[in-house]
């Protein structure tokens, strides 16, 4: 059995279930517009290693309790968008759907991480009539949805290969090139977004 338990089925249903509602939501938007709302979609349910290495790192015992209430990224979505515009079309599209409520949001994207680092981070508290580990019926689940650019994508990407490389050499130099790529990379979003209108007329 995992650290999940009996709830990895239910929780791998909210997950399907949500992935689909994005799906569906830039389909409707496609046929309305011929455009998609984003370019890829990955999702996850975190694997029992990384959930145990966070519980401890966190100072949390190893149940299913902390992995499913005092950590919130046990389900992970995140969704990477060819435009700026379009991240913040699918925030608002996932905050309509029935049953979820955002119960942490942070706008890296328009407050970048001193690292450089950008995103939009929600963390979801989804009702669904699956029963959680509190007892209750519609139970409740966190998921962690993470949307950003493709650019934004490919920088966190090194950054976090780069990241776990401690004994790299000339890390402070690494370190500002990082920043400066990300500066670069959210220069290059703007002015696409900027075409795209263009284009559009
Ligand atoms: P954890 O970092 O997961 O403990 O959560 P937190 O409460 O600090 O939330 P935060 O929104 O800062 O980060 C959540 C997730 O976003 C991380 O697990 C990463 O997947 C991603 N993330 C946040 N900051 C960075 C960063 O500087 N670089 C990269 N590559 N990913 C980041
Ligand atoms: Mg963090």
């Amino acid at each position: 059995m995992s650290i999940y338990g009996k709830y990895y089925n239910a929780m791998t249903g909210i997950m399907n279930n949500l992935v689909r509602t994005i799906e569906i939501n830039s389909r409707k938007h496609e046929e309305k517009t011929g455009e998609k709302l984003y370019e890829h979609l990955r999702y996850r349910i975190k694997d029992e290693e990384s959930m145990l290495e966070k519980l401890e790192r966190n100072g949390l015992e190893p149940t299913t309790y902390h992995a499913l209430r005092s950590l919130t990224d046990s389900i992970g979505i995140r969704v990477v968008c060819l435009f700026i515009d379009d991240v913040y079309k699918n925030v608002a599209l996932i905050k309509s759907i029935p049953g979820c409520t955002v119960v942490k949001e942070k706008d890296y994207i328009k407050n970048a991480k001193p690292n450089g680092y950008r995103s939009y981070h929600m963390i979801l508290d989804m009702e669904t009539h699956f029963s959680d580990i509190d007892g209750n019926t519609p139970g409740h689940f966190f998921v962690e949805v993470q949307l950003r650019t493709i650019a934004m994508d490919t920088w966190a990407a090194l950054e976090h290969e780069l990241k776990y490389k401690r004994d790299i050499k000339n890390q402070e130099l690494i370190v500002s090139e990082l920043h400066r790529c990300a500066n670069e990379l959210a220069s290059c979003d703007v002015s696409m977004q900027t075409l795209r209108r263009i284009i559009r007329g």
